[in-house]
């Protein structure tokens, strides 16, 4: 499904960059970039938000948990967005 229409980027593509890492997209505007485009009108923004915290979701549910290492967990930004999302939920 096409998830920004200025860039036709589609939902898999967002969600392929989205490998947990230290250069793992934090933030929607880093998602655009890591596919080779720039927001235009801004509208998919809150959709590429909702797909990174999706993706989060599956990473924590799968095989017992985050998948990125000990030594890139402080850095990754799946480990982040699970952190503030802790905190909102509290
Ligand atoms: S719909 Fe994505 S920048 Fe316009």
């Amino acid at each position: 499904m096409i998830v920004c229409s200025c860039n036709v980027l589609s939902d898999g593509a967002v969600r392929e960059c989205l490998s947990p890492g230290p250069g793992c997209p934090r933030t929607p505007a880093q998602v655009y970039e890591c596919l080779g485009c720039s927001p235009k009108c801004g509208r998919c923004a809150r959709t590429i938000r909702a797909i990174m915290r999706s993706a989060l979701g599956e990473a924590a549910a799968g095989d017992g948990g985050h998948a990125c290492t000990t030594a890139c967990a402080s850095a990754c930004s799946l480990v982040k967005v699970q952190a503030a999302e802790e905190v909102i939920a509290a």
